[in-house]
């Protein structure tokens, strides 16, 4: 038996469900040496934005239970650099490769980075970064214009106006409720919703009584969020017509399809990069051998296969 792995987001063509999520996997040059980049489903690069950022100060990162807290800030080399430098060594391993955007300060660099990429014929997609915890302007995290489904649903469609690319918008799971703000960015055009962005934490160095981080708060990622992610897609497929590409503390295969059963067409592989820079490949061999364990003919059949619960939620 044979068995397809192929799954379409918006106009992408993916070989297999298996991303890898932005800020974790830099500009696939760096992971060059540890698997075949070509086989993976498509690439996400780290979120650039028009100009250089230097990021926030260091420490940056700390180990938490079954996770990691980050507070990068959204350092890259800026547009100009990305384009020259990081961009021609994803272009030329012919997957699909969606480049992640963010602004810095003003919403309306999210329209002039679409349009300065829609130039570019190898970018095939655009991930919308309107979830970054860590940076701040005027005391707000850019991350609010995903807590805002008005907002949310502002740049989207002004990003829409002037892009043919397929648009991934990646969501904040910070938030009461994250229906409304998916169904916001469906409104707005999105092609996709990409679910979900880290969770704000803190960890405290008790004999020092400080942040373990040089800023009080960061982003959680890692095993220790799955679950959360997992119910956010699966509170969201059934409410959106889009693709979800889940993410979310996804380490191996059976974590993997518990995104793809709880609703998710496609999922990235974040924090587990960092572990195991091959575990990407891993993951690809693995649903091959589940879906052919189990006479599947199509992965495409697994999203959104959950069995109904006996008590059935509220609409
Ligand atoms: C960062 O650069 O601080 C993390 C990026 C993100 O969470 O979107």
């Amino acid at each position: 038996m044979k068995t397809d792995l192929s799954v379409r987001i918006g106009s992408l063509h993916l070989k297999n469900p298996v991303m890898v999520a932005s800020g974790t996997f830099g500009y696939a040059e760096e992971f060059k040496d540890f698997l075949d980049l070509r086989q993976l489903g498509a690439v996400v690069t780290k979120t650039v934005t028009l100009k250089p950022r230097s990021g926030n100060p260091s420490p940056r990162t700390c180990e938490t239970p079954s996770g990691m807290l980050n507070s990068i800030g959204l350092e890259n080399p800026g547009l100009e650099v990305f384009l020259k430098t990081k961009l021609p060594f994803a272009a030329k391993l012919g997957i699909p490769l969606i480049v992640s955007i963010a602004s810095e300060s003003d919403p309306q660099e999210f329209v002039e980075l679409a349009c300065r990429l829609e130039r570019v014929k190898s970018v095939s997609a655009l991930e919308l970064n309107i979830s970054c915890p860590n940076v701040k302007h005027a005391g707000a995290a850019t991350a609010l214009i995903s807590q805002d489904p008005a907002a949310t649903k502002a740049v989207v469609r002004s990003v829409r106006k002037v892009s043919t690319k397929t648009i991934i918008t990646k969501l904040s799971p910070n938030v009461t409720d994250i229906v409304p703000i998916a169904q916001a960015a469906q409104a707005g055009g999105s092609d996709a919703i990409a679910l979900i962005n880290t969770l704000t934490g803190m960890c405290i160095d008790v004999r020092r009584r400080r942040s373990r981080i040089a800023m009080p708060v960061g982003g959680l990622s890692g095993p220790a969020v799955r679950p959360v992610a997992v119910r956010m897609v699966w509170e969201v497929y059934r409410k959106i017509k889009i693709p979800i590409i889940g993410m979310g503390g996804i380490i191996d295969t059976f974590s993997a399809l518990e995104f793809l059963i709880a609703g998710a067409a496609a999922i990235s592989v974040g924090t587990a990069n960092f572990v195991d820079p091959a575990v990407s490949g891993r993951i690809i061999a693995g649903l091959k051998e589940y879906a052919l364990e189990n006479k599947i003919a199509s992965v495409r059949s697994l999203t959104g296969s959950i069995v109904k619960p006996c008590v059935q939620p509220k609409k």
